[in-house]
């Protein structure tokens, strides 16, 4: 059972700058919440309530302000800065102590992932006894992304990191999970041509041993990207979107928490406190009665 998670929050966010100049991305507004409120969820909804969250360093008293870290939500949360974003699998490298000898989650700070399912989905992913399981998702530029070719029996035969072409529209989303192996295999990468340790290379180290898992989330999820203006932009839309039409919020940390029995009412109240007159207090407020 996976009971750790990281959240890596560092990256310089330079396709979104001047935005990113001075505050970092993850703390942007996607919509009504800072973007880091959604992968947070997305641990929460794993049952994962002991979370590593990896940023820049410099910038950790953005993130404490911004987090409700007063138990207000029944999990532990600690921090760890990055002298500079040298690739994903450096959050192993990086998160070492804080994943002992455990297996890890690691989910980048700037993903969004939405669906019926994805509860179920993570439930089952967390179960990860050895070896390392990824979720893909089809998309229509794969170029972006680490690119994954499946068998006819869903196993992954190739992996690529934004490859110019392919014939594979699966993506590799960026939430993992890993066996305890993953932090000796990490310090065994070497940096690529854009000097950063490659997720593909970890990834591909366990698909050579037949290690590597495919899960998916099909065509009634959603993967949404932050990467650049125009994406954050049509997410947060989307985010309206849902949140307008149903009246339910996506991402409302204390939802969750409290669903998982992790809190309770007068920790409810402890939020609202914190969060002040707002619409997200309001949307708390339900929680009282
Ligand atoms: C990273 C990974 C890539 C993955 C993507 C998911 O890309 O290298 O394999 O598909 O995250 O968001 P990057 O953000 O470094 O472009």
């Amino acid at each position: 059972m996976i009971k750790k998670g990281i959240i890596l929050a560092g990256g310089t966010g330079s396709r979104m700058s001047p935005l990113t100049k001075a505050v970092n991305k993850q703390l942007l507004p996607l919509y009504d919440k800072p973007l880091i409120y959604y992968p947070l969820s997305v641990l929460l909804l794993a049952g994962i309530r002991n979370i590593l969250i990896i940023v820049n360093k410099g910038q950790l008293s953005q993130f404490k302000k911004i987090l409700p870290i007063k138990n207000n939500l029944g999990i532990k949360i600690q921090y760890k800065e990055q002298n500079k974003p040298g690739g994903l699998p450096e959050a192993f490298i990086i998160g070492e102590d804080f994943i002992g000898s455990d297996n890890i989650a690691l989910i980048l700070g700037d993903n969004f992932f939405y669906g019926q399912n994805l509860s179920t989905r993570l439930k089952n992913s967390v179960k990860l006894k050895s070896g390392a399981q990824v979720f893909l998702h089809p998309v229509n530029n794969p170029s972006l992304y680490g690119v994954a070719t499946i068998n006819k029996k869903n196993k992954i035969i190739k992996i690529v990191e934004k490859p110019k072409k392919t014939n594979s529209n699966l993506a590799i989303t960026g939430m993992y999970f890993f066996d305890n192996r993953v932090i000796s295999l990490s310090k065994t990468l070497k940096p690529s041509k854009r000097k950063e340790l490659e997720i593909v290379d970890l990834l591909n180290k366990y698909r050579k041993k037949g290690n590597l898992k495919a899960e998916f989330i099909g065509r009634g999820g959603a993967w949404l990207d932050t990467g650049n203006i125009e994406d954050f932009y049509n997410t947060s839309n989307f985010v309206s979107a849902i949140e307008n039409r149903q009246g339910l919020k996506i991402a409302c940390l204390e939802e969750i928490a409290f669903n998982n029995h992790w809190i309770n009412k007068k920790n409810i109240k402890e939020a609202i406190n914190f969060y002040g007159n707002c619409n997200y207090s309001k949307y708390l407020k339900k929680f009282l009665v």
